[in-house]
């Protein structure tokens, strides 16, 4: 048994969009517990290959499980992804699918430390084999740093509140008055405690911590340089014709989704003009201004339907995006 289920997001859609050559090689850039890769994989030939990775330790156990000789698992963060091609002696491929963030197991596991439900160890790590936890951090962290985190990855207003709460705390315990934060529902209740005397509003639906929660797992795992990375690496190494899929699960990684592909597709931001219509002013901008260096040209953006929210509500902020590569 291999951790709890994984329900994945838009799993045909994105098989479908990418899968257009049954031979083929593909990259699952985040495995998981391999719902695209199993997808993908059904509806490969037997000459097909398909390249995994992950940085979770634990998705490689679901690749071996798969027990498909057509399945090459690393585990590795997908910004390596270049050195990983360039080792198997790999200069192309046909297409590739990112399902970013955070796997319901992950989130389920309490001892992944991910969640402000479930009660563990405050580490919010994908890899827990490298770098810093989340309760290592915090116990060093500067106040200004923390605040500019919690601002720029979680988009929250009482940044400074939270940030001088978590602060003070770390000095209580220092001074031995308090424990030290090293439990999810410790910071939990904190953060929570900090907005109540701020006289926050609530967000309807939401736990107080979960701007917080999500600040510190996209700084401590460097999210958006990974998504950068990929997004930089990616276009130049699809054969004409190839496509990438990607699934985001906020708006801070689809907007840098959308400008990549924006950036890629040589499609200048001119002004619409007054009057034109948006489906005539994008086919406008497409075919007369793009540039003949442009790598990609931007093929869909699908979001899940009401009947996939319905069965997995953590599809519901879901985006992908498809780009193709130039012939
Ligand atoms: C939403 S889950 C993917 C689920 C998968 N598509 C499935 O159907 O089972 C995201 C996975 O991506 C991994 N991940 C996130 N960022 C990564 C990165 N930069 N490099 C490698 N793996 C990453 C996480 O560890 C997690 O297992």
């Amino acid at each position: 048994m291999v951790g709890t289920a994984h329900v994945s997001v838009l799993l045909k859609e994105a098989v479908d969009a990418i899968c257009l050559r049954p031979d083929g090689v593909y990259v699952d850039a985040t495995f998981g517990r391999g719902g695209h890769s199993r997808e993908l994989l059904s509806r490969l030939g037997p000459r097909a290959r398909v390249i995994a990775l992950d940085r979770d330790p634990s998705a490689a156990q679901a690749a071996e499980a798969l027990g498909d000789a057509r399945l090459t698992f690393s585990h590795r963060p997908f910004s390596q992804l270049p050195e990983l091609l360039a080792e198997m002696g790999i200069s192309d491929i046909d297409g590739l699918i990112a399902d970013l963030g955070v796997s319901s197991p992950q989130l389920d596991e309490a001892q992944r430390g991910f969640s402000f439900r479930n009660d563990g160890p405050l580490d919010m790590r994908m890899d827990p084999t490298r770098g810093l936890s989340a309760a290592q951090w915090l116990a060093h962290v500067e106040a200004n740093d923390l605040e500019e985190v919690l601002r720029e990855y979680g988009e929250e207003r009482h940044a400074r509140a939270i940030a001088g709460a978590i602060v003070a705390r770390r000095e209580a315990a220092t001074r031995g008055e308090e424990k030290p934060l090293e439990r999810t529902s410790e910071l939990a209740s904190l953060v929570e405690q900090t907005l109540r005397r701020s006289r926050a509003s609530r967000e309807p639906g939401q736990h107080p911590a979960t701007r917080t929660f999500q600040a510190l797992r996209i700084y401590l795992n460097q999210e958006l340089e990974e998504l950068d990375t990929l997004l930089r690496e990616v276009p130049r190494r699809l054969r004409p014709g190839g496509r990438m899929a990607v699934i985001s699960f906020h708006s801070l990684e689809d907007r840098r989704v959308k400008q990549a592909f924006r950036e890629a597709s040589g499609r200048a931001s001119l002004p619409r003009p007054a009057g034109m219509g948006r489906q005539q002013f994008g086919l406008l901008t497409q075919l007369e201004t793009q540039k003949p260096s442009a790598l990609l040209n931007v093929v869909a953006r699908i979001r899940p339907s009401r009947d996939d929210i319905a069965l997995n509500p953590r599809a519901r902020s879901a985006v992908m995006r498809v780009a193709e590569r130039r012939a």
